[in-house]
């Protein structure tokens, strides 16, 4: 085996590594990139432990009060880091038409240029005075054949640690890589290097932000940020971005392809022992990992709730015509702020111990703390800046002591509700599809689609309002079909007609497709506060749609599909009345006069290559709501 040396930087390719072509690949980019040195992550414990102890040298992380929060630890971004940079990010196919409209788009040879080839290209001596770290990692089971292996090369050991709980990293990773396995290359640089002798700062990154993609090679290439989906590349760059190119183009093999979303799975288990998986669609920040961990409340005793994932689902065809979904992720990075003992205990749990916190509050005893996460809150803690802050402070300034978009990071083990299937490389099978929007007004709790189709249409057309997830400016609708606006890495037009085909070849073979669903937790009232309880009472509806999979729940068809009366739900152990059912469940004209003018919009924006079939879904709603 080949093994080069770069005029004095030491490979230190680990002996059983037998795939030329990533040794050389290391190679090339540690010789692009400068870095001071090469180090193979093995997934192994102490070297989690190593890099932690790096990090806590370096300042990055803090190690929490070992009574409170056993082998846990804080992080703080710098302040500007702080949530994904969806302006920042690129899909470089060779024609600007596969990345469509709605992705930010660049020639890939003139990113090229940009990035790795021109003179002063961002990742020349990017990582100069840094450790690369070689991060292989599986997305899925290892060895299941819906899962596939990456490689991140990083200099930030903060991403090798998050990428060793988030998915399954190291040797395994390597060796079902063997000598000639096909793995997606991704390219990571916090775009800091460091001169000689000049001293680090605790969170390194550059004001300069690129997160791109090439779809045609499946390549993957971040600069200049170290936080959450810029950099943990495993997640959105490649198990949505890059994946849901994969799964498109699978079509071309197999005639049907496959999906990968932005969609949580959950077994939801009946008092009768009967277990359904539903996979639900919600923008970032609109409570997949809540509702993927969610807790039936009082009145619902014998009906459970596990976890598969909180996050992505990757979907495929079987051939007993049913669609099956695994979570190609090991790990939860989920949102701080809200997470409490009543709406989310499951989760409270699951960061009880070996947890990396980033950005949130740390209080005097060396505990975290979030908005949210108590009623009452610590009289002084030093907040996600490392500033002195207590309740009057906020009063007065407004300050928080979590940033909004502050996250914990945690290997998915830890759940108590996880589900013993969450592992089966075959997945498991889907009944129904959810999507939901955050909105506070317009959209109803829950509404079915009568059919495939329509179905299509719901999540394509879903509008949500922006949240602390993604920088720029916060509660906005936009429309952000399937949940996958930032995500899906080529054409959404094209995206529409892969789901529309895929429906419509299922139902050829005369297979029963999973139901499609749109649900929103988020309607407020008159003073502003969110009607609907939300969290562990979202079970409520949760079981009618199980009910309605089976035909046996009963709803009034509108404009829109099917939607429960107040007397189709359950109430018991909630006070909730029909007044306030209604103005959670209600469809006001106006509005979806208002509503459809926006599906119109986004329907220019995506004339190009748009399915003729949700044009005619939107005329048939029409002319429903002209007689409603
Ligand atoms: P990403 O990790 O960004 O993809 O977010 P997510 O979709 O997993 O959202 P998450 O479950 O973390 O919830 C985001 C925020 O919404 C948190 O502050 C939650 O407390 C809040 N939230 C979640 N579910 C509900 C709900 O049913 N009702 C209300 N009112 N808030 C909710
Ligand atoms: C999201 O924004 O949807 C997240 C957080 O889950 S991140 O991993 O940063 O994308
Ligand atoms: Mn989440």
């Amino acid at each position: 085996m080949n093994r080069p040396s770069l005029e004095g930087l030491r490979l230190n390719v680990p002996a059983d590594v037998q795939h030329q072509r990533l040794v050389d690949w290391v190679a090339e980019v540690a010789a692009l990139t400068e870095a001071a040195a090469v180090h193979w992550c093995d997934g192994s414990a102490e070297e989690y432990d190593r890099l932690c102890a790096q990090l806590l040298a370096a300042g990055t992380m803090m190690k929490l009060n070992p009574e409170l929060r056993p082998n846990s630890y804080l992080a703080r971004s710098d302040a500007a880091d702080v949530a994904r940079v969806e302006d920042r990010t690129f899909i470089c196919s060779a024609n600007q038409e596969d990345a469509g409209p709605t992705n930010n788009w660049m020639a890939p040879a003139e990113m090229r240029a940009l990035l790795q080839t021109g003179e002063t290209a961002l990742f020349r001596g990017a990582m100069k005075g840094r450790t690369m770290y070689v991060v292989p990692f599986s997305m899925g089971p290892l060895g299941s054949h819906i899962a596939h292996i990456g490689v991140e090369l990083t200099d930030s050991a903060y991403v090798a640690v998050s990428m060793r709980t988030m998915t399954r990293m190291g040797k395994g990773a390597l060796d079902v890589l063997g000598a000639d396995g096909h793995f997606v290359p991704c390219v990571h640089t916090v775009g800091a290097p460091l001169a000689d002798g000049q001293k680090d700062v605790p969170w390194p990154c550059s004001t300069t932000k690129y997160i791109v993609h090439y779809p045609e090679t499946s390549e993957i290439w971040s600069y200049g940020s170290g936080y959450g989906g810029n950099a943990l590349l495993g997640k959105k760059c490649f198990a949505l971005r890059i994946a849901s190119n994969m799964g498109r183009d699978a079509v071309k093999n197999d005639g049907k392809g496959w999906l990968a979303e932005h969609m949580l799975i959950l077994g939801v288990t009946s008092p009768a022992g009967k277990q359904y998986h539903v996979a639900a669609a919600f923008p970032s920040a609109c409570g997949k990992t809540n509702f993927s961990m969610l807790v039936p409340p009082a009145g619902y005793e014998g009906w459970k709730v596990t976890t598969i994932g909180d996050d992505i689902a990757w979907i495929k065809p079987h051939d007993d015509g049913r669609l099956y979904a695994i979570n190609p992720e090991a790990g939860y990075f989920g949102v701080a702020p809200g997470t409490n003992v009543h709406t989310n205990p499951n989760c409270m749990d699951s960061v009880r111990t070996d947890t990396v916190f980033t950005n949130v509050g740390l209080t005097d005893d060396g505990d975290v703390w979030w908005e949210g996460m108590t009623e009452v809150p610590p009289p002084h803690l030093i907040d996600w800046q490392g500033k002195d802050w207590t309740p009057a402070i906020a009063k007065e300034t407004g300050a928080k002591a979590a940033h909004p978009n502050s996250r914990f990071t945690v290997a998915a083990s830890y759940n108590p509700a996880l589900d013993s299937e969450w592992d089966n490389p075959a997945g498991v099978p889907i009944d129904a599809f959810l999507f939901g929007g955050r909105r506070s007004t317009t959209v109803p709790l829950v509404t079915q689609a009568r059919n495939w189709n329509e179905g299509v249409y719901m999540a394509a057309t879903m509008g949500s309002e922006t949240t602390a997830a993604i920088t720029g400016q916060i509660g906005v609708v936009r429309r952000d079909p399937f949940a996958m606006i930032a995500f899906c890495g080529y054409n959404m037009a094209d995206y529409f007609q892969h789901w529309l085909d895929l429906g419509g070849k299922l139902a050829g073979e005369g297979a029963k497709l999973p139901g499609i669903f749109c649900v929103n937790w988020f309607r407020k009232g008159a003073d502003g506060q969110f009607v609907w309880p939300g969290y562990g009472d979202n079970m409520r509806v949760l079981e009618w749609i199980v009910n309605r999979v089976e035909g046996q729940a009963a709803g009034e068809d509108h404009l829109f599909g099917v939607s429960p009366r107040y007397d189709d739900l359950r109430w018991d152990g909630l006070d909730f009345t029909r007044e306030q059912y209604t103005s959670v469940a209600s469809l006001d004209k106006a509005d979806w006069q208002k509503e459809l003018a926006l599906h119109g919009e986004l329907f220019k924006t995506l004339a190009h290559h748009l399915p003729a079939e949700l044009p005619a879904i939107k005329a048939q709603i029409e002319a429903r709501l002209e007689k409603a």
